[in-house]
C-alpha cells in the first residue's frame, strides 16, 4: 500500500533541491473563522513526519483564534516545476512547550524579537509603532537570550487524508486521494482530475 507521506516527504526534498523554487516550505493554511467561513494564508512548514505536519505562529492571531475554536485545518503545497500539489486535512494540536522552546531558541535574534513586538493580526496604526515595538523589546533582551513569548507557539496537523497531485499532459493530471483507516494505514482513491 503507497504510503503519501513518504511521497511528500520525497517531493519536498525534490522542491528543496530545486534552485528555481524559492520558498519550498511554504503552504497555504486554511482554517474556519466563527461565523463558518474559511481563511487562507500562506506559512512556512517547520517539520513533517508520521506524528503530522508542524507550524508556528501567534496564538492570538486570527489563525491562533481559529484554531482554539475549531482546531481543524488543511494545508495546500504547490511546487513549480514540476507541476505537483499537495493538500493535507486533519486536526491540529498544540505542540509541545519544550518542542516550541527547542525551535524558538533556533531563530535568529531578530525574528525572537519580532515575534514578542507583533501583536499579529491586530490594528496598526503608524508602521512607526511596530517599529518602537521593536526597538523597545530589542532593549529589554539586548542580545542575551530572548525567551519564548507566552503568545507565540506552534501547532501539530495530524493528517486525516493527504491528497497527492501531479501535472500530466492535457490536463489528465494524475490525482490520489489517499485516507487514513482505523488500522493505521491508508486507503487510496483515485479522482478525476
Ligand atoms: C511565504 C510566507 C511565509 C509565511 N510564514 C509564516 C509563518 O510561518 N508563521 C506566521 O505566523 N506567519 C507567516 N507568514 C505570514 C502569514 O501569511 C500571515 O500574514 C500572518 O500569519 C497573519 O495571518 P492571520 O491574520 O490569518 O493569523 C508568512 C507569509 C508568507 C508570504
Amino acid at each position: 500500500m503507497s504510503d503519501p507521506l513518504k511521497t511528500f516527504l520525497q517531493w519536498l526534498e525534490d522542491a528543496k533541491k530545486n534552485p528555481s523554487i524559492k520558498e519550498p516550505t511554504a503552504m497555504c493554511v486554511s482554517t474556519v473563522d466563527a461565523s463558518g467561513l474559511p481563511r487562507a494564508r500562506m506559512l512556512l512548514l517547520k517539520g513533517a513526519d508520521e506524528r503530522g505536519f508542524v507550524f508556528y505562529t501567534n496564538l492570538e492571531s486570527a489563525k491562533g483564534l481559529d484554531l482554539r475554536a475549531k482546531p481543524f485545518a488543511e494545508l495546500c503545497f504547490y511546487w513549480n516545476p514540476p507541476g505537483r500539489q499537495v493538500r493535507v486535512r486533519g486536526p491540529v494540536r498544540p505542540v509541545t512547550d519544550a518542542e516550541a522552546d527547542a525551535y524558538f531558541e533556533s531563530r535568529a535574534y531578530w525574528s525572537k524579537i519580532g515575534a514578542w513586538a507583533s501583536r499579529q493580526s491586530r490594528p496598526l496604526g503608524a508602521y512607526a509603532e511596530l517599529e518602537r515595538a521593536v526597538a523597545a523589546t530589542a532593549l529589554k533582551h539586548p542580545l542575551g537570550k530572548v525567551p519564548r513569548p507566552p503568545h507565540w507557539s506552534g501547532f501539530r496537523l495530524e493528517p486525516e487524508s493527504i491528497e497527492l497531485w501531479e501535472e500530466l499532459p492535457f490536463r489528465l493530471h494524475r490525482r490520489v486521494l489517499h485516507t487514513k483507516n482505523t488500522s493505521g494505514g491508508w486507503d487510496a482513491q483515485p479522482l478525476f482530475p
